[in-house]
């Protein structure tokens, strides 16, 4: 394969320079392991200014066991979680949701990957009936796996609805950074002043090598966490290589400069494809990812040159991601090889 830009995700960009420097710098000497450490104390300094709050921070490897911990430590086996049919953790973790945490996950179709208070009322039927998995998670991607973006009040609202039936408010975060940055609004007001309880918050997506946080915004949550995280095969024994990672992200706002870099590539892509009507866009293009459907019989020949992902085989719909390294001239390129095929 010719040393294109790949545009199947975000997963597949290289790591950040300042974070392999940040990584060999945490690199010079021993320090105490499991956390108990100067970079991870530093790291949960910065989130909690981030998060203006004194929320508890807990690193774990990947955003599956981010996701995983992070319902487990809210629920019992005979609870529900209520996630779009698009989720991740409904898709794209292999059982592990169900598997780790015992619980349902109570699914809702939807258009955009976004689900609404209005979708979610039907699962109060359940609640006290003894013969249905009671309904105590909602989590929702923010930005959803369609890219698309919940504004802070449609999470206060989801927020108040959980609080109203005991249930708690999760965010699947693991392209937190896209979305802050294509709000232009803060951390705070996006998560803590809308009333999440936890969010698996990503880095790996948006330039670090590994890494991700659980992120209790409701801290009285967060109590046996430590003993979850462990269980769940999340602690790791050399932090500092993670937190170190964090550190670099939130110097001088990297995270925010990257999405927002990842995110302009994607409009950018957004205006080229427009240029080309035989490509169709199926959802709005509102953080770094776009879904269209295209010719089928360019898909395999694109794919050879520039591999990405069908969303959906029987739509012929494709996804293409952006990502912090993306530049013009990879978009330029790609087009060029995208419109040759359709001559
Ligand atoms: C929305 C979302 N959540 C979570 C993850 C976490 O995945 P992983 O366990 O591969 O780090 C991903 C990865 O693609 C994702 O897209």
């Amino acid at each position: 394969m010719k040393n294109h830009r790949s545009f199947a995700s975000d997963n597949n960009a290289p790591v950040h320079e300042k974070v392999m420097q940040a990584l060999s710098e945490a690199n010079k000497s021993d320090v105490i392991a499991y956390g108990d450490d100067l970079y991870t104390t530093d790291a949960e300094r910065k989130f909690r200014h981030y998060f203006q709050s004194e929320v508890e921070v807990f690193f774990v490897f990947n955003g599956t066991g981010a996701n995983v911990s992070a319902i487990s430590n809210l629920t019992h086996s005979y609870h529900g979680i209520i996630t779009a049919e698009t989720s991740h953790m409904n898709n794209d973790e292999c059982g592990a949701p169900e598997k780790f945490s015992g619980c349902k996950l109570l699914t809702v179709k939807t258009s955009n990957g976004k689900i609404s208070v209005d979708d979610i009322k039907k699962f109060l039927h359940s609640k006290g009936f003894e013969h249905h998995s009671q309904p105590k998670v909602i989590s929702i991607s923010q930005p959803t796996e369609l890219g698309t973006l919940y504004k802070p009040e449609e999470i206060l609202k989801l927020a108040h609805f959980a609080d109203e039936h005991d249930m708690y408010l999760h965010i699947d975060g693991a392209r937190i950074a896209n979305a802050v940055a294509a709000l232009n609004i803060s951390l705070a007001e996006l998560i803590t002043y809308t009333g999440v309880d936890v969010i698996s918050f990503g880095g790996t997506k948006n330039g670090m090598m590994y890494g991700e946080a659980v992120v209790f915004i409701n801290n009285l949550l967060a109590s046996d966490f430590k003993y979850v995280r462990k269980q769940s095969m999340q602690l790791a024994s050399k932090m500092r290589y993670i937190s170190a990672q964090f550190n670099a992200m939130f110097y001088d706002d990297l995270w925010l400069k990257n999405a927002r870099h990842a995110n302009k590539m994607a409009k950018y892509l957004e205006l080229k494809l427009e240029e080309t009507p035989e490509i169709k866009i199926t959802q709005p293009v509102e953080t770094n990812a776009i879904f269209a459907i295209v010719p089928k019989q360019i898909i395999e020949p694109l794919q050879k040159e520039y591999f990405f992902y069908v969303w959906d085989d029987d739509r012929n719909e494709v996804r293409w991601m952006t990502h912090f390294q993306t530049t013009a001239d990879d978009i330029d390129n790609f087009i060029k090889s995208l419109k040759n095929l359709l001559r």
